[in-house]
């Protein structure tokens, strides 16, 4: 007998009861963060054996409460400035029960007949707001590392049809990407099975933008070299300093060479939303395919990314899986959304994302976007009267890198954090150790980061 049986609403009123707690602690400025014991103790206090009789809820719920929710990363804290990560909006973290409760599997659309219109409609919203056509279309992700995989898994397939089948040895084919792309690009060529040395990084400008110029000529290299070039990557809010590359420009120089442009939009491509922001993305409707976050400015929770193409039949060619129990038919007639992703079984996700949207609408996410935007730009003038600290560029979003000039940061960074005053991060930018800050809650305020800096002044690297 399954000692489970927690389906009634009392059970679910003792899980909501934790959450709405664990919301308004970490929410409030009176409770502060706590500090995670260190991984060592963490281990210790998880290790022991599995319960061979289910244990009573209530005991359950509290041990949760006692060691789970004291030891998260409590990303609802106004004062936690660190990584691209959402306090999520309250109407996604609560309906994911539901998505959990259904359970759809997004390989087939007989298993998840609701959850595929929705996820095809979420991704035809964004798909439109980007400018991308009528031939458009995607599929949730797990994140932009997955998608920018799955995107250039399609890349390879038009420029060496068959890889697939063949595989890509002695095939001297490259993807070129900014030196400011985030990992996750190398990592997919490596993955492809080019190698990841054949992911050239193309030169950036001063404000840390991919350089057209010298993509052009990275191009022209490769061409007089007679090299495969399957795709040129393009970021929309580069990881460390949040830069946008110029799209109109590198969008042009890849039609006149023929190339598969990929935007790795995960950050940035949520500018869309923001009818002040949204110039900071021109050109992104060239993209062939564009990978986009969810789970980041539109703060929903992981995961929640998204895949989308210009043309929905270039991702259906990026796996040819033969599966006769699974996929019946062809592609275009049947809406299997597993056809274009790396996972089988797969959560309903689009549900979260969908029922954010009902609740939050498009000028409710450009407001967020905005708001992030202008109290990070508020922070940044702080630093700039500062005597201490120097920004090292100009946000063009919600990231913010700067440094000490007393040349400490990588201590002072660690001192901050054990210090139990903020949570901020730490990059390396032109060799050098940076201080850095994302803005991704919309309780913080200018005033947070004034604090967060004379705190920041005042520890003792
Ligand atoms: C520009 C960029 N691309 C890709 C990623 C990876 O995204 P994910 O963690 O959703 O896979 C990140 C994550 O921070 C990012 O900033």
């Amino acid at each position: 007998m399954i000692a489970d049986d927690d389906h009634g609403v009392d059970a679910g009123y003792a899980v909501a009861d934790l959450v709405a707690e664990f919301l308004a602690d970490a929410r409030s400025r009176d409770v502060p963060a706590p500090i995670p014991r260190p991984m060592a103790e963490l281990d210790a206090l998880f290790a022991e054996p599995p319960p061979a009789r289910g244990l009573p809820l209530t005991a359950v719920l509290d041990r949760v409460r006692r060691d789970v929710v004291p030891n998260a990363a409590w990303l609802h804290d106004p004062t936690h400035l660190g990584h691209q990560l959402s306090p999520p909006v309250a109407s996604a973290i609560w309906i994911d029960a539901l998505t959990s409760a259904m359970n759809q599997s997004m390989a087939v659309a007989e298993l998840s007949p609701a959850a595929t219109a929705l996820e095809r409609r979420v991704t035809r919203w964004l798909a439109d707001l980007a400018g991308l056509g009528e031939r458009a279309g995607g599929t949730l992700a797990i994140g932009a590392t997955e998608a920018t995989l799955t995107a250039l898994l399609a890349a390879r397939a038009t420029a060496i049809p068959d890889a697939w089948e063949r595989g890509v040895a002695g095939v001297d084919a490259v993807v070129l990407a900014s030196e400011h792309a985030h990992y996750s690009v190398s990592r997919a060529v490596a993955m492809l099975g080019l190698g990841s040395e054949r992911c050239l990084k193309v030169a950036s400008d001063d404000r840390y933008r991919l350089d057209p110029d010298a993509l052009r000529a990275r191009l022209v290299e490769c061409r007089d070299a007679g090299r495969t070039v399957v795709a040129v990557v393009a970021t929309t809010g580069s990881t460390a300093v949040g830069a946008f590359d110029d799209l109109v420009a590198i969008s042009a120089i890849c039609a006149e060479h023929d190339v598969w442009l990929h935007v790795d939009g995960a950050h940035g491509a949520s500018a869309l939303l923001s009818p002040t922001h949204r110039h900071r993305v021109a050109g992104i409707e060239q993209a062939t395919t564009l990978a986009w976050d969810a789970h980041k400015m539109m703060l929903l929770p992981l995961s929640t990314g998204v895949l989308l193409a210009r043309d929905r039949a270039l991702l259906d060619q990026a796996f040819q899986q033969h599966a006769p129990y699974l996929f019946h038919g062809e592609a275009d007639l049947v809406p299997d959304q597993g056809r274009r992703s790396f996972q089988c079984s797969r959560r309903g996700d689009a549900l979260r994302l969908w029922v954010a949207w009902q609740r939050v609408g498009t000028e409710g996410f450009a407001a967020l976007y905005d708001g992030l935007c202008a109290t990070t730009r508020e922070i940044y003038a702080a630093v700039c009267e500062h005597p201490q600290f120097v920004p090292v560029h100009e946000p063009e979003c919600n990231i913010l890198c700067f440094r000490s000039n007393a040349g400490d940061d990588a201590a002072r960074r660690a001192a901050y954090n054990a210090s139990g005053a903020g949570y901020i991060t730490l990059t390396t930018l032109d060799g050098l150790p940076t201080l850095r800050i994302t803005v991704m809650n919309p309780l913080t305020t200018v005033a947070d980061g004034v604090a967060m800096l004379t705190a920041l002044a005042r520890v003792r690297p």
